[in-house]
């Protein structure tokens, strides 16, 4: 079965494809890089399953009648700054969405904030629009804590920062298996595999 991608975040394509790899599903990852780009989309829907259906109703034009489209909508819930970046992390720091602004942005707004208070999460929603009309939805979480600074070299975005629950070192630390394994994207991708292997073999 192939995915059309609404996104045009190499790491994000590169997750879920290693997802799919590991779970033995014949599920393809097709990056919307490859179809010429990710059409721009204005991502003020509030919520994050709002905006992962405006992207993936951005890209259905573009692709037959019969393609399914994958979205992938995901942020940083801060609990010190009232669940801010959420719906804006990729814009926290600008329009532009440099990832390296928001990171400084984030480590400049927590500095003062004691341990106690460095909870946060990681959400992503994952969207699926096709041929049957219907737009099912898969949510996954992953909680942990933000450190005073960045630490590691792996994964993208706001990963240098977060150490999730029952972990010593980041996502960045951690490295892409490791992540793969508790995510926020491999806990949406979890339920989204078994819509999958239901559309696969009945
Ligand atoms: P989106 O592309 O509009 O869904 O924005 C997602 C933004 O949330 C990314 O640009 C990152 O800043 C952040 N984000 C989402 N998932 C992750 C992750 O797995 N690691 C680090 N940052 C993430």
């Amino acid at each position: 079965m192939k995915l059309y991608l609404a996104s045009g975040n190499p790491h994000k394509a590169a997750e879920l494809q290693a997802l799919a790899v590991r779970d033995g599903l014949l599920a393809q990852i097709v990056s919307a890089n490859t179809l010429g780009g990710m059409p721009p989309v204005v991502e003020d829907a509030g919520t994050f399953v709002g905006n992962a259906r405006k992207k993936a109703r951005a890209l259905q034009p573009r692709l037959p009648a019969d393609a399914w489209v994958l979205a992938d909508d995901s942020g940083l819930c801060v609990d010190a700054l009232a669940g801010a970046p959420g719906v804006d992390s990729a814009y926290f720091a600008g329009p532009e969405g440099d990832a390296a602004a928001n990171l400084a942005k984030l480590v400049g707004l927590m500095r003062d904030v004691p341990a106690a208070g460095r909870r946060a999460r990681f959400v992503c929603v994952l969207l699926v629009a096709g041929p049957e009309g219907a737009e099912p939805v898969f949510e996954g979480r992953c909680e942990g804590w933000l450190l005073c600074e960045p630490r590691g070299g792996t994964g993208f975005g706001y990963d240098p920062l977060f150490v999730p629950d029952g972990q010593t070192r980041s996502f960045a630390e951690l490295g892409d298996a490791v992540k793969n394994g508790i995510s926020h994207r491999a806990r949406a991708w979890a339920q989204l595999a078994e819509w999958i292997r239901g559309k696969i073999f009945g």
